[in-house]
């Protein structure tokens, strides 16, 4: 049986002046489109504040995957949700009641998901996988694109996979992934795959999804 594989390219590294065009790039080829929100609290950086982030949603033609990289989260996540993005996705550091945020972001029709730095530890955090539909394992310090993929964060990936079990959660990696990496995350046990820099610095982003999944497939 083929591997079911998402990619969904971050516009952390697009240009962010020209959103649209950079979307379209992508769009034919791609799952979901990964948003990443950060506040300059949670990391030391910032992308986009809830407006401008509520614009991308409403306009962006592929489903919106949010990553949710933002202090006191479980007052934010529900607006994202409800903003119509498909998956919202918040960091377990950054959350104070992790079981209510998953279910007012369920509740409001999307699907939830917890992200795990790559200093936390996986196990902590286990119970919750009967209440999410995804899990993304960070192989980077969030906070930036283009930056090398931790290697050292693929026992996590075999750990989280493992952990999942025969639940129908996606496990989704983010950071570094790109031509070099994909497949030893997706025989980690990936099936869902963050890449920024790897697709918007490429000069032929779409074909770059493309030859991503394909190595993700293992062909
Ligand atoms: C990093 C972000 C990532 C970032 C990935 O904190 O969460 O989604 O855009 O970029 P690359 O693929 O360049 O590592
Ligand atoms: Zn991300």
């Amino acid at each position: 049986m083929i591997k079911e594989i998402r990619i969904t390219p971050s516009i952390l590294n697009a240009d962010f002046s020209d959103l649209k065009n950079e979307i379209a790039k992508i769009a034919d080829v791609s799952d979901l489109l990964h948003l990443d929100i950060m506040d300059n609290i949670f990391v030391p950086n910032f992308t986009f504040d809830f407006q401008a982030a509520e614009a991308i949603i409403t306009q962006s033609s592929l489903p919106v995957d949010a990553h949710l990289m933002v202090a006191n989260v479980d007052s934010i996540a529900p607006a994202y949700a409800e903003a119509g993005c498909d998956s919202v996705t918040f960091h377990v550091e950054a959350a104070a009641d992790i079981s209510m945020t998953i279910k007012s972001i369920k509740s409001l029709g999307s699907r939830a998901s917890i992200a795990i730095k790559p200093e936390t530890d996986l196990n902590s955090y286990s119970d919750f996988l009967d209440d999410i539909d995804m899990i993304l394992i960070m192989t980077v310090e969030p906070g930036f694109g283009g930056q090398s993929f931790r290697e050292d964060m693929l026992p996590k990936i075999s750990q989280a996979k493992k952990l999942i079990g025969d639940r129908p959660i996606w496990l989704q990696v983010d950071g570094g992934i790109s031509e070099r990496t994909i497949e030893m995350a997706s025989e980690a046990g990936a099936d869902t795959f963050v890449a920024g820099s790897a697709v918007f610095n490429s000069d032929n982003p779409a074909a770059m999804v493309q030859t991503l999944r394909r190595l993700a497939q293992g062909k």
